[in-house]
């Protein structure tokens, strides 16, 4: 297995960069100066600082030698921005990417996902599929990603082995299935043969990453109707026990949550009343930890219960839309219950790999809740919230929000270099990585140069795409450069 090198030098990132500081703004900075060192970790912000600058003022009182350090320079047009959060991937369903036909959950799960799931225990074929996740992921800019893999305990440690390798953050779930929704051929024998498994993963990913400085476990109930009530009880337990964060569904499609009000009566859980929510929550499973894909149709009441346990809510806009689970109304998640929201791919609900495609899906998204039936103009998510939602919301969500998501002092370097293409003055598509180049990056976002640079980030956010993301950093660590 190849170990995740720290980089031996120290860096220094300079140019432009722009960062979420809020949810409804975007910080930019030009002529700014960056200084990562070798664990990876900013330990300097500099503005109106060029490169002589950093190297006869900043590195000096660093303490840096000259020889020991590399200097990245954004080119004019370009600029850094933090790396994408990927709250919600299912890496194991990446061969399915596309191909979902007219199916909605419960038959999609049957016909496309368990048995492509299944495949996955034969470790050749898990080593190919997760080696091209990890580097497609990385190549459209997303440095952390909360992995779904199976229930095979081998090659789901496989996973982390990789994600370790090739330097991606990652939380790495082993699947926890054992009811008798999932098929004879893909399920756990018991709650006892599941929490286990769940170990080993955890005990594994300890081994190779004792402090969980890249990699970290995450307890995985696939979804309340995928699980007996011991199961999830158990899984609760071992989450309390273990402080390690948990991931799940809830509420993606109306006859997923009428399933849901069938296995688990009142009677049956003793929760406080027969909703989806409550059967996490009479399980111990909605906690601040808890990350929860979908939460498309949560009721009222289900959501300020979300809010006052503090559980985090993982959008996925393009798998919503592909399985027609519907639209979630995420704004008001955000603005009237305060509930901490990233982005997820739901790579294969989802049909991209891309954050940034979930980001401009998740805009679309939101105007048609605004043109729906209740819906306002205040359900409209902007550029700036659907990038906030891309960085901090999802580290937040994934219990990273001191440590990724933005630059700042004591943060560490995971982020991504954009470049957009530009239009020379006479007319011509300036090449891709032209050194005098407006933008230096594909053509694919022309930039004609009278552009504010919010109106940049905006055709970024909707026409942009990999062509886009030249280099990608992980703790200091460069893990991505477009060819
Ligand atoms: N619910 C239970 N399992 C899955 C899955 O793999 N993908 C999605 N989108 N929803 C699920
Ligand atoms: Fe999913």
């Amino acid at each position: 297995m190849r170990q995740t090198n720290l980089e031996s030098r120290n860096k220094v990132f300079l140019g432009s960069f722009v960062h979420s500081k809020v949810l409804d703004e975007l910080e930019y900075l030009h002529q700014t100066a960056v200084f990562v060192d070798k664990s990876g970790t900013i330990v300097a912000i500099e503005k109106d600082c060029d490169e002589s600058k950093a190297r006869e003022t900043v590195l000096p009182r660093l303490g840096w030698a000259e020889a020991d350090v590399e200097v990245v320079k954004a080119k004019e047009g370009q600029f850094f921005f933090p790396g994408f959060i990927d709250t919600h991937i299912h890496a194991p369903q990446y061969p399915n990417a596309g191909i979902f036909g007219s199916s909605t959950l419960l038959q999609w799960l049957k016909t496309y996902t368990f048995p492509m799931e299944a495949s996955l225990s034969e470790a050749a074929k898990a080593r190919r599929v997760y080696t091209r996740v990890i580097r497609k992921t990385l190549s459209h800019g997303t440095t952390c990603a909360a992995y779904y893999a199976t229930i095979d305990v081998s090659s789901t440690n496989l996973l982390a082995d990789l994600c370790m390798g090739f330097g991606q953050r990652a939380l790495i779930g082993r699947v926890c299935m054992d009811s008798e929704l999932s098929p004879d051929y893909y399920r756990d024998a018991s709650p006892e043969a599941s929490i286990a498994a769940t170990k080993a993963t955890i005990a594994h990913i300890r081994s190779i990453d004792p402090a969980f400085s890249l990699i970290r476990p995450v307890i995985t109930p696939r979804f309340a109707p995928a699980c007996t009530l011991p199961l999830l009880r158990q899984l609760g337990a071992l989450a309390e026990e273990t402080a390690l964060p948990v991931q799940t569904h809830i509420s993606e499609n109306k006859p997923e949550i009428a399933l849901v009000q069938e296995l688990f009566p009142r009677s049956l859980t003793g929760a406080a009343d027969g909703s989806y929510a409550a059967v996490y929550d009479a399980a111990g499973l909605l906690k601040p930890r808890t990350v929860l894909a979908h939460a498309v149709h949560l009721t009222e009441g289900e959501a300020d219960l979300v809010a006052a346990r503090g559980a985090k809510v993982s959008h996925c806009p393009c798998s919503n839309s592909a399985l027609t689970s519907g639209a979630a109304p995420v704004r008001r998640l955000l603005l009237d219950r305060g509930i901490v929201c990233g982005l997820g791919t739901d790579v294969s609900g989802g049909y991209s790999a891309s954050v940034l495609e979930a980001a401009r899906q998740a805009a679309l998204v939101s105007r048609h809740v605004a043109f729906g039936p209740g819906g306002q103009e205040r359900d409209k998510l902007g550029v700036e919230e659907v990038l906030f939602l891309a960085t901090r919301g999802g580290a937040e969500a994934v219990g990273l929000g001191d440590k990724v998501g933005g630059f700042e002092v004591g943060m560490e370097w995971d982020a991504q270099l954009i470049g957009l293409g530009a239009i020379r003055e006479d007319g011509e598509e300036e090449e891709v990585d032209d050194e005098e180049g407006g933008g230096g990056g594909a053509g694919n976002v022309d930039v004609f140069g009278w552009e504010s640079w919010p109106e940049r980030v905006a055709k970024w956010v909707y026409a942009g795409d990999d062509r886009n993301t030249i280099k990608v950093w992980v703790k200091g660590r460069l893990v991505h450069q477009r060819k």
